[in-house]
């Protein structure tokens, strides 16, 4: 039987540290710090997402600038908007969420935002800080996330087996990276892994992206693992994670519920990532 890791009660610890920076960088400077965010279309999980994290902003004393722009903008329009947002002394970090309409290249829109108000950590410097092992650049959020959950579990990473089951840009290769950085051994797993379970099996750390409703099933999973569950899978039933959390918390160690497990992280992080990139 799994302890089941509270990431709602980690965030809110990051989210208390966020507020007091924000106040002292606004008795410093008269303003407060600011994160823009960008969202392009209708799609309606983005909408949510988005509206939490422009509520995570108001709680913690950060300014939210946002920008809501019609499903047919075209790239032109949003790579205008954001070199405007580049140029605007107020906006300390800027956010595209994603994905973006199909017509917007979304590597060409990412590479325009300054390294130093990349708030989400997926301009090409800052990816490639991390690959590199260079400390001073932005982490994306969630992968940032995922690691404070782990080590909030008391299990240190360093020596373990950490698998990842997912190769994304924004969760499975940020995350395998700082597993890496924190001396783990790491295995990124994907849909053309072969013998998925018996890689799993090994994992004393065991991450999962995949974006499939209960894909991760207890016979996968090594007696006390600890399981991060990044699985943010809506049908008509509610929100369900890529892990199958009842069977899987009967053989985990640790395993994060969804919702109010890696989700609050992620917003979390993004708080934390926009007031380091204020030097709040
Ligand atoms: N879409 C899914 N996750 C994220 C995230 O962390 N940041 C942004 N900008 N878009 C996302």
């Amino acid at each position: 039987m799994s302890e089941i890791i509270n990431g709602k009660a980690v965030a809110a610890e990051i989210r208390k540290t966020v507020l007091e920076r924000a106040s002292a960088f606004e008795r410093k400077h008269g303003r407060k710090v600011g994160l823009a965010v960008v969202r392009v279309g209708d799609d309606p999980a983005s909408a949510i997402y988005v509206k939490n994290k422009i509520k995570a902003c108001e709680e913690c004393g950060i300014a939210s600038y946002s920008h809501c722009m019609g499903a047919n903008t075209s790239q032109a329009e949003l790579i205008e908007l954001i070199s405007t947002l580049n140029a605007d002394a107020c906006v300390d970090g800027i956010l595209v969420q994603l994905p973006l309409p199909k017509h917007i290249d979304e590597r060409e829109t990412l590479s325009v935002i300054l390294p130093e108000k990349d708030a989400d950590g997926f301009h090409a410097v800052n990816a490639g800080k991390l690959f590199l092992g260079e400390r001073d650049g932005t982490v994306a959020c969630t992968p940032r996330g995922i690691i404070e959950l782990i080590k909030s579990t008391g299990v240190g990473i360093e020596g373990k087996r950490a698998v990842v089951i997912g190769r994304s840009n924004i969760v499975g290769k940020p995350v395998a990276a700082l597993l890496l950085e924190h001396n783990a051994t790491v295995t990124v797993c994907h849909s053309k892994t072969v013998d998925l379970k018996e890689i799993t099996r090994q994992a004393d750390i065991l991450v999962v992206a995949v974006g499939k409703k209960h894909f991760v099933t207890a016979d996968m999973v090594k007696r006390g693992a600890v399981v991060i569950d990044v699985g943010m899978n809506r049908d008509e039933s509610g929100l369900h994670g890529d892990v199958d959390f009842d069977g899987v918390k009967e053989v985990a160690g640790y395993i994060t519920p969804v919702p109010g497990g890696v989700g609050p992280m992620t917003v979390a992080m993004l708080l934390l990532n926009t007031v380091d990139g204020a030097g709040a």
